[in-house]
Formats: C-alpha cells, structure tokens, sequence
C-alpha cells in the first residue's frame, strides 16, 4: 500500500490511577524511517512504546502499526514488531550464543538467521560467554541482535545506547541505520542523546508532559525556530508548550 503508515498514534491517552500520563498524543511514523521520540524523564515515552508493542492498554485514542490495530489485533502487531524496552534483563546463565539460538527457534529461523545475530552483536568470541558476565554495553548489543535478527518491520528501541560508551554507542548506532537503509527496517526509537538523535533521525517528536509539542525533520525545525541544536529548540518551545 502505497500510503501505508507504518505507526499511527491518534489522541492516545494513558491514565495510572488518577493520573494522566499521556495527554492526547498524536504522530505517525511513515515505512523505512528512524524516527526518534525525544523528551525529558517522566514525559511519557517508555509509556507509549508499551502501548505500542502492546504490552499494556491505552485509556484512550489509537494506535495502528502498519495498518493493526495495537489492542484489537495485538498478535498481529507483535508478528510485526520488535521491542527493546529501557531496562531489559537478559538470561544469565545462558551464553550468548545459546539466547540468540533460542531465539532463532522460537522464531522458526534457521542457522542463517543466528550467523546473522552474532555479526550484528559484533562480540566475536564473547559471543560464547555467559550473559551475566558480559558488560553493560555487551548486553545491549545482544539484544540488539536478537531485536533485528527476526526481521520486524518495525524495531521499537527505547533508549538503545542509554549507559554505553562511545565505542558501543557508535556501533548500535551504525546498526541501526544499516538496518534502515539497507533492510528498510522501521525505526522508532527515544534517546536522551540530541546528537544521536539529529545523525540518526529522520524525524522526530518532542514530547512533554505527555503531548507532543514539536514534530519534523530536525533540519527543518532548526531553521523554522532559528535556533542551532535540537537542545536549544528543546528548551525553546517548552518556554512556548
Ligand atoms: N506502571 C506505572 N504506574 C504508575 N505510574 C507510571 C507507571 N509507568 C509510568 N508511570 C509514570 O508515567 C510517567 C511517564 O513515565 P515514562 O516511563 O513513560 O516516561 P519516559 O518519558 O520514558 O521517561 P524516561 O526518560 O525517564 O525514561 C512518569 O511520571 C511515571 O512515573
Ligand atoms: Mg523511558
């Protein structure tokens, strides 16, 4: 389908008791791009992301992902998507290798798709050590792997180089964009990181308070609010929200 939209959230709204999260948030993200949501902590982006990948409900509103409805067709949805959330734990005891093979058989995959993984984790011979030994950065990069090497059409990665080094940062960065341009994988992603966020995107959302206050191409929202960075802009229309 040529107009497809490859996420389509419409005035989504998320209560936790009595208090609202997201307040009628709205932005698509179209097939093939990395889009990048961007905000302060508490804004509501890990909150959306859940919804997304259908993990938990809206209050209200909608979501669409390539067309499926995120409660009503939750398992189409999850066939489509990958999600790496902000804190995901792996298995311990397991050995790299061993969690991208059980991956690649709970996906159906063959050996091609786990040689596929352990290039994309680039840890080499780590790669046979057990996962509660590996770093911070060696974590991520496994998950990393075991989020694309099932070939979603949409990797929803919040916070994918939180905590790294700038060798590790670097090298998910440049996964990501290889998966993007190369395998049109979807990107939807959050990030602390301004600079990362400008080299990566090629749109991006501001969300605060749980609204979004700005969207476009990072380029185009520096020269329409004269400012030089995406931090100053951040800063800008939060004066303005
Ligand atoms: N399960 C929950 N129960 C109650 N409140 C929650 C729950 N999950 C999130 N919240 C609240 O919702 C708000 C948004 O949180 P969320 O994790 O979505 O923000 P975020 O933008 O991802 O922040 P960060 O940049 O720190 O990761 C916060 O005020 C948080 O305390
Ligand atoms: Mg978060």
């Amino acid at each position: 389908m040529i107009n497809e939209k490859a996420v389509e959230v419409d005035n989504l709204t998320r209560y936790f008791g009595s208090r609202q999260v997201l307040r009628g948030l709205s932005f698509t993200v179209r097939p093939g791009e990395i889009f990048g949501l961007i905000g302060p902590n508490g804004a509501g982006k890990t909150t959306c992301f859940r919804i997304l990948a259908t993990i938990i409900k809206p209050s209200g509103g909608e979501a669409r992902i390539f067309g499926h409805d995120v409660v009503r067709e939750a398992s189409e949805v999850r066939r489509l998507i990958s999600y790496l959330p902000e804190e995901a734990g792996v298995y311990k005891n397991l050995s790299g290798l061993d969690f991208l093979k059980l991956t690649a058989r709970i996906y159906g995959g063959d050996s091609a798709m786990v040689d596929e993984a352990v290039a994309i984790s680039g840890l080499g011979d780590s790669i046979n050590m057990r996962m509660g030994a590996y770093s911070k950065g060696m974590r991520r990069r496994i998950l990393i792997a075991r989020a694309l090497m099932t070939q979603p059409k949409l990797a929803i990665l919040d916070e994918p180089t939180s905590g790294l080094d700038v060798e590790h940062a670097v090298y998910v960065r440049d996964i990501i964009k290889h998966y993007a341009e190369k395998r049109g994988i979807t990107f939807l992603i959050s990030s602390h990181n301004m600079l990362e966020v400008a080299y990566l995107c090629s749109r991006v959302a501001f969300i605060h308070r749980g609204a979004i206050i700005a969207e476009g191409n990072p380029e185009d929202l520096l020269k329409q609010h004269r400012v030089q960075n995406l931090e100053e802009l951040f800063l800008k229309i939060r004066e303005e929200a």
